[in-house]
């Protein structure tokens, strides 16, 4: 039997939106109800390292999850592999004497090993950065042609926000109009070079996994809540515009003011939802108090906040000298025992890593 593995190895950060996607038009295509805009971490920091492997002797495709193995079989896995695998290409090792025609990926097995730099169970958007790296490190290997965009729309079939964690910097994740999701991509605004003075300093508030899922929890604000129908018809597409420019400007007032606004009526459309979904708690709001206290006191916005589908802080800090003070600032307001963890992070220098 032949003995070759080949091996590509990718690490991906996660993204946190300051535009929030809230609300899928299309499940199983995974195509949103408005557009989105992330900024990318350094993969040094929240990232996912995943190391994809092809060989003859593999019986079928398995992976495995911080050592841990895991399921293939749910749909969204299946799709990424299936999606990526139609567009494989020929693949030629001469040094190991490897020759892969692009048929053969069909009948060839895949070992996926994937592992994340922070705990998956902390709240933190595990997801984007693991679907991302997925697609990402595959199409390597595969030697698939296409262009960051079209792996994009393949990452958004294993989580909507994987799709911008494809790129580094800020990103806009564009909802798109056709019924295929061919045009629902990921786009860079701007690259990580472009606004480096940011801190983002990551609050951990509870460890403890969320209760509603994002998946679950759209799906009960699409089918029930007022509030959405107005946020992606009316709110949403101008947000995006301002955002662009606020990016485009390092306005940081204007971008703090709208991140904040937009956390904000993202945990609205929650509490709109029926049965009302709580991702918030009282830590939660004691920090978003307190910035936007700072924020008034200093006369222009210092730092802004955003929150996820969980009661972790994102905090966004207009400099290092800025970050400092946050950081000092909420040790002694939330000490250490108070069931509280800080950290903080930079913008990412590059976006993805290969080997
Ligand atoms: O991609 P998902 O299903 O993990 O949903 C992400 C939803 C939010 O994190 C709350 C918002 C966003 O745009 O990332």
């Amino acid at each position: 039997a032949q003995k070759w593995v080949l091996m590509v190895t990718a690490q991906t950060p996660t993204n946190i939106a300051v535009i929030k996607y809230w609300g899928k038009r299309d499940e199983t295509l995974i195509l949103p109800i408005n557009d989105s805009i992330s900024v990318t971490l350094d993969p040094a920091h929240l990232c996912t390292t995943t190391t994809v492997s092809v060989s003859p002797s593999f019986e079928k495709d398995r992976m495995w999850l911080n050592g841990k193995e895991i399921s293939l079989s749910g749909a969204r896995y299946q799709t990424c592999l299936r999606e990526i695998r139609s567009r494989a290409t020929d693949v030629e090792d001469e040094k190991k004497g490897i020759k892969i025609g692009k048929k053969d990926w069909e009948k060839l097995h895949v070992h996926i090993a994937s592992h994340n730099n922070f705990p998956t169970a902390a709240g933190l958007a595990s997801s984007a950065a693991g679907f991302a790296c997925l697609v990402f490190s595959l199409a390597k290997l595969m030697n698939v042609k296409e262009d960051q965009g079209k792996l994009s729309a393949i990452a958004r079939q294993g989580s909507g926000s994987a799709c911008r964690s494809l790129f580094g910097g800020f990103v806009k994740w564009k909802m798109g109009k056709e019924e295929d999701g061919s045009d629902s991509i990921a786009v860079q605004l701007a690259d990580e070079k472009h606004w480096d003075e940011l801190v983002i300093v990551i609050a951990v508030v509870s460890s403890r996994q969320k209760e509603t899922s994002s998946t679950s929890g759209m799906l009960e604000s699409v089918e029930t809540s007022m509030l959405i129908k107005h946020r992606a018809k009316e709110v949403v597409p101008k947000r995006i515009i301002q955002m662009e420019e606020a990016i485009k400007d390092r306005d940081f007032p204007s971008f703090a003011r709208l991140a904040c606004a937009d956390s904000n009526q993202f945990h609205a459309v929650c509490l709109d939802t029926c049965p009302p979904i709580f991702y918030m708690n009282d830590t939660s709001h004691r920090i978003i108090s307190y910035v936007e206290k700072w924020n008034r006191s200093e006369g222009t916005p210092q730092v802004a906040y955003t929150f996820d589908a969980g009661p972790n802080a994102v905090l966004i800090a207009r400099n290092r000298k800025v970050a400092a003070q946050l950081l000092q600032r909420l040790l002694f307001y939330f000490p250490p025992q108070s069931d509280c963890d800080f950290n903080s992070y930079l913008l990412g220098d590059r976006s993805i890593l290969q080997d």
